[in-house]
C-alpha cells in the first residue's frame, strides 16, 4: 500500500498545536451523504465509510479526512486504489474530479476504549460519544462542525448480546444474519455535523410514550436502560413531554423526526449528550425515584432532560461554524433550560440557585489563570472549553439581551435566528445581528461581553439630593490572560429605590455604559433603600456604599427575592469578612423564618451561608484555617440563638412522593435547619439527624441527615454510613452519593477518608461519576482540601496523573482547583504550586490535562 501513498515524507502534524479563531477558513471540501457499515463487536469493530465528497470552490487541495488512532486498511475513490498519505493521525487523499465517493475501512476495539471517546464500551453496552472531535476516532471524516452530512448507517451486531441497535433518525430496514448475528440501518433525513452522530447496542428495555406536536404530528418516544432501571425512568419521560410542549409554547419549535430516544449509560464524561433524535445520557440524569433520588436530582434530570431536547433547535438544526462558537448553542441552551426549569417550578429559587453556581464556578474561572471570553480566541483541547463560562456566563449574555430589548422583541429575534439559520453552521456574531434586527437595538458594544474575559466590576453609590438622588456608577474589567486592557461593557442594572415603608418609585432598567456614569432620580426620597442588579440583571461583582441599617431593610423588606437574598449575604459577608457582629444577620434570618409571607423553599435559600470556598474568594490571600473558624462560629450562633425556630422548620416533614415545589421547599428548608440547630447544640442535632435519617420516606431528608451527621463525632454518624452502603450498595448512583459525602465532610480526618477510600473495593477511576464523586468531593472540601502540609493538593495531584491515563478528559477537569494557587496565603500556595509542576513534569501526559496545568502555572 505504500507505494500508492501521496507525499509519505510529510511531518506528522504537531501535536500540541494551538488552534486559533482567527485562522477559520471554510472547509475545501463538502460531504453531503456519509454512509456507514458498521460490524459491532467489542474487541473488533469493522467501520466501512462512504463519503460523497464536493469541492468548494476552485481549488486544487486534496481532501483531508481526520483520524485519530485509526488505520486504514482500504482507501478506494470512485472504486479505485487511492493515492493517500497519512499526516498524524488523518488520512490525505488526492481527489482529481470535483466530486468523488472516498471509501474507507477500518477496525476498532471499544472495549480498550477507556478514554469514552468514540466508539466505547459500557456495562455490556457499546455507545458513542462524538462532541467534540469523537467522530475521528470511529472513521475518516473532516469532523468539523461545518460539514453537513445525510447519514445513512448499517448496524451488525451478534443478536443475544446486542438485541436493540439504535442510531440517528428512522430505522429503514433490518434483518437476521448466520451465526446469530443481525442488522438494523438507519437514515437521517436532516443534515447534521459529524459532532451529532450517535449509534447504541445492548440489551435495553424501553419506556414509551407519544407526543403530539402543536401540528398534530405524533411523536414516538422511547427511554433505553437496562432492565432492571425501567421503573426508574418516569420522571424523565414526563419531563421530556413537559420540554416538547414548553419549547412549542415559548419559542414556537416542534420537533422535527418522527422518533425521539434516550438512552442511560453509566459510563459517561459529562452529563448528556444531543445527538440528532438519539440522545445520550450519563444514567445520573435519567434514573430517578423518591427512594435514591434527592429533590435536587430530580430538578437536575428535569433540567438535563430539557437542555438536550433544545438542542434540537438550538444546535442541531442551528449549529456551529467552528468550536469558537460553542457558546451559540450551550450559552442559549442554557438560558433556554434555565427559563424552564423556572416555570415549571419557582422563578425565585431557580434564579438564586442558577446564580450562586456562577459565582461558585464561573467568576474564580474568570478571575483565574484559565480565564478565557465566551467566545475563545484560540485552544490547544477543544473539550476543556465545556466550562462556565461557555455556559453559564454564555447563557448570562442571552439572558441580558432578553432583559434590555422586552420577551417580545426578544421572541422575534430567536424566530429570525432560527428561521435564517436553519439548516446552517452559524456564529455568534450571527446570533446578535438577528438580535439587533428584531429589537432595534444597537449591540455594538454589547458583543465586548463575547470578546472580553474577567467579571466587571462594578460600584454604586446614592447621594442624596434635594427632591431626589443621584445614582452614581462605576465599572471596570480586570485583566485576564492575553487581555491586560479593557473597555467599558454594557451593564443592564434592574434597579429600584425604596422607600423605608416599602413604597416608592418604580423598577427601572439603568444600563450603565461607561466607566462612569450618574443618575439623577426624582421624587425619591434621601432615605430611600437602593436596590439595584435586581434578580441579578447582570453577572458583575457589586460593590454598594450602603448606609447604616440600608441592608439590614432590605433583607427583610425588598419586594425582589434575588435582591432580598442578596442582602442576607451580604449580611453574611459582614461577618465572615469583615469581621463584624452576628447579631443583624441572625436577626435578620428570624424574622426570615417567622415570616408567614415567605415560603419553605426562599426561606432554605436565605439560610444557606455562602461557602467557605465563596467567602475565600473575597480575599486577596485566602487563610482557609481562619474562614472555617469564622464560619463554623457564624454557624453556632445563628444555631444557638434561633434552636427553637430552627427546630420548628426541622420537624416540618413532607410526603417523600411529593415532588410539588412547595414540599421540596420543606424539605429544603429541613435539612438546612437541621445543620445551622446542629451547630448549636451537636448532642440534640446527633439525635434529630439520626432520627431523620431512620424515618425518612425519602433520599432528599435521607442524604441531608447524613450530611449532618458526617460533620458531627456522634456514634450514629458512622452507623448511618454503615447502613446507607448497606442498603444502597447496588445502586453505583447512590454510592457516588457515599462517597462524595464522606470526601467532603468537613472533618479533621477527612483525608484519612479519602485515603481509605482510594482503596475501597468499590472505586474506580475507570467510571467518571466514581472519580468525580471522590476526587472532585476532595477539591470541593475547602478546609480539608487546603490542608496546610499540601497533603490534599498531593492526593488530588495524584487522582489526575493516574486518571490522565485512562481518560484525559475527565482528568483534566479535575485540574482548576490546584489553579488557585495565587489567591491561597504564601505557604499553600508554593505547596500548590509544585503539585501543578509535578503534574505537567508526569510522562506521557494527555494534551488536555497538560493545556489546563500549564496555564494554571502561568
Ligand atoms: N453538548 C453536550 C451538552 O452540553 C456536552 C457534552 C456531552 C460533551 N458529552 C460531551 C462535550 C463530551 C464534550 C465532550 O449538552
Ligand atoms: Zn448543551
Amino acid at each position: 500500500m505504500s507505494d500508492a501513498r501521496l507525499n509519505p515524507e510529510a511531518p506528522p502534524s504537531p501535536e500540541h498545536a494551538l488552534v486559533r479563531r482567527q485562522d477559520y477558513r471554510p472547509p475545501d471540501w463538502w460531504v453531503s451523504d456519509v454512509a456507514l457499515d458498521v460490524d459491532l463487536d467489542p474487541a473488533a469493530t469493522r467501520v466501512r465509510s462512504v463519503l460523497k465528497v464536493e469541492r468548494n470552490g476552485s481549488h486544487d487541495r486534496t481532501i483531508r479526512l481526520s483520524g485519530d488512532g485509526l488505520r486504514p486498511l482500504a482507501v478506494t475513490v470512485d472504486g479505485q486504489e487511492a493515492r493517500w498519505t497519512m499526516e498524524g493521525g488523518d488520512l490525505v487523499v488526492a481527489v482529481s474530479g470535483n466530486t468523488a465517493e472516498i471509501a474507507t475501512e477500518v477496525v476498532i476495539a471499544p472495549a480498550e476504549n477507556s478514554q469514552l471517546i468514540g466508539l466505547y464500551a459500557s456495562g455490556g453496552l457499546l455507545c458513542t460519544q462524538c462532541e467534540a472531535e469523537g467522530f475521528r476516532r470511529i472513521t475518516f471524516h473532516p469532523d468539523r462542525p461545518d460539514v453537513l452530512s445525510v447519514y445513512r448507517v448499517r448496524m451488525t451486531a451478534d443478536k443475544v448480546r446486542y438485541p436493540v441497535l439504535l442510531a440517528n433518525g428512522n430505522p429503514v430496514a433490518s434483518g437476521d444474519l448466520e451465526g446469530g448475528r443481525h442488522w438494523t440501518e438507519w437514515h437521517d433525513p436532516f443534515p447534521k455535523p459529524s459532532y451529532l452522530f450517535a449509534m447504541v447496542a445492548g440489551d435495553l428495555e424501553v419506556l414509551r410514550d407519544t407526543f403530539t406536536t402543536m401540528n398534530g404530528r405524533e411523536v414516538e418516544l422511547g427511554i433505553w436502560v437496562r432492565a432492571k432501571d425501567l421503573p426508574k425512568t418516569h420522571h424523565a419521560m414526563a419531563s421530556l413531554k413537559q420540554a416538547m410542549a414548553w419549547d412549542e409554547q415559548v419559542y414556537g419549535r416542534e420537533y422535527d423526526l418522527d422518533r425521539f430516544n434516550i438512552v442511560a449509560v453509566d459510563d459517561f464524561n459529562f452529563g448528556a449528550m444531543e445527538n440528532k433524535g438519539l440522545n445520550i445520557f450519563n444514567s445520573r440524569y435519567v434514573l430517578a425515584d423518591t427512594e435514591t433520588a434527592t429533590d435536587a436530582d430530580f430538578d437536575a434530570i428535569a433540567g438535563v432532560v430539557a437542555h438536550e431536547y433544545f438542542h434540537n433547535w438550538s444546535g442541531n438544526r442551528v449549529t456551529c461554524r467552528d468550536w469558537f462558537q460553542l457558546s451559540l448553542k450551550e450559552g442559549f441552551t442554557v438560558f433556554r433550560d434555565q427559563s424552564f426549569s423556572a416555570d415549571i417550578g419557582s422563578e425565585a429559587v431557580k434564579r438564586i440557585d442558577d446564580v450562586r453556581l456562577l459565582r461558585a464556578v464561573q467568576f474564580p474561572e474568570d478571575s483565574g489563570p484559565l480565564a478565557h471570553p465566551v467566545r475563545p480566541d484560540s485552544y490547544l483541547e477543544i473539550g476543556n472549553f465545556y466550562t462556565a463560562t461557555i455556559y453559564n456566563k454564555g447563557a448570562e449574555l442571552i439572558r441580558m439581551m432578553r432583559t434590555m430589548m422586552g420577551a417580545e422583541a426578544f421572541r422575534r429575534g430567536t424566530d429570525l435566528y432560527f428561521d435564517r439559520h436553519d439548516g446552517e453552521a452559524a456564529t455568534c456574531d450571527d446570533f446578535v445581528a438577528a438580535m439587533e434586527e428584531a429589537s432595534g437595538l444597537d449591540l455594538g458594544q454589547f458583543k465586548l461581553w463575547y470578546e472580553q474575559a474577567g467579571t466587571p466590576q462594578v460600584a454604586a453609590r446614592v447621594e442624596p439630593e434635594d427632591g431626589g438622588v443621584t445614582l452614581h456608577l462605576s465599572q471596570s474589567v480586570p485583566p485576564t490572560p492575553d487581555q491586560p486592557v479593557k473597555q467599558p461593557m454594557v451593564v443592564p442594572l434592574r434597579t429600584r429605590l425604596i422607600d423605608v415603608d416599602g413604597s416608592g418609585g418604580e423598577e427601572r432598567l439603568i444600563v450603565l455604559d461607561r466607566a462612569e456614569h450618574s443618575v439623577r432620580i426624582d421624587g425619591a426620597s434621601d432615605s430611600a433603600l437602593l436596590s439595584i442588579n435586581r434578580g441579578f440583571s447582570a453577572p458583575v461583582a457589586l460593590t454598594v456604599e450602603r448606609r447604616p441599617g440600608e441592608l439590614e431593610s432590605l433583607a427583610t423588606s425588598d419586594d425582589d427575592p434575588f435582591a432580598r437574598y442578596e442582602a442576607l449575604q451580604e449580611l453574611a459577608y459582614r461577618v465572615l469578612v469583615g469581621g463584624g457582629a452576628p447579631d443583624p444577620l441572625v436577626e435578620a434570618i428570624g424574622a426570615t423564618l417567622r415570616s408567614n409571607a415567605l415560603d419553605s423553599a426562599f426561606k432554605g435559600e436565605a439560610l444557606t451561608l455562602p461557602s467557605e470556598a465563596m467567602v475565600a474568594e473575597r480575599f486577596d490571600r485566602a487563610d482557609p484555617d481562619a474562614i472555617h473558624a469564622t464560619r463554623e462560629a457564624l454557624r453556632r450562633a445563628i444555631g444557638t440563638a434561633l434552636g427553637n425556630e430552627l427546630a420548628e422548620a426541622q420537624a416540618a416533614t413532607s410526603t417523600g412522593s411529593d415532588l410539588s415545589p412547595q414540599a421540596k421547599g420543606v424539605r429544603r428548608l429541613r435539612t438546612i435547619a437541621l445543620s445551622l440547630l446542629s451547630a448549636g447544640d451537636p448532642d440534640r442535632g446527633a439525635a434529630l439527624a439520626k432520627a431523620q435519617y431512620d424515618q425518612a420516606d425519602n433520599m432528599t431528608d435521607r442524604q441531608g441527615a447524613l450530611a449532618v451527621l458526617s460533620m458531627l463525632d456522634a456514634p450514629s454518624r458512622e452507623e448511618a454510613f454503615a447502613d446507607f452502603y448497606r442498603r444502597y450498595r447496588e445502586d453505583s448512583l447512590v454510592i457516588d452519593k457515599w462517597f462524595a459525602l464522606q470526601a467532603s465532610a468537613p472533618r479533621s480526618d477527612a483525608l484519612d477518608m479519602v485515603e481509605a477510600l482510594r482503596g475501597h473495593a468499590d472505586f474506580t477511576m475507570k467510571n467518571p461519576n466514581r472519580l468525580r464523586a471522590l476526587a472532585g468531593g476532595l477539591a470541593a472540601n475547602h478546609w480539608r482540601f487546603h490542608s496546610p502540609d499540601g497533603r490534599g493538593y498531593q492526593m488530588l495531584a495524584d487522582f489526575v496523573i493516574e486518571a490522565d491515563s485512562i481518560n484525559p478528559q475527565v482528568a483534566a477537569r479535575l485540574v482548576p482547583p490546584l489553579g488557585r494557587w495565587r489567591r491561597l496565603e504564601q505557604g499553600r500556595s508554593s505547596l500548590m504550586k509544585a503539585e501543578l509542576e509535578r503534574i505537567v513534569a508526569a510522562p506521557g501526559l494527555s494534551k488536555d490535562t497538560f493545556e489546563q496545568a500549564s496555564k494554571s502555572l502561568a
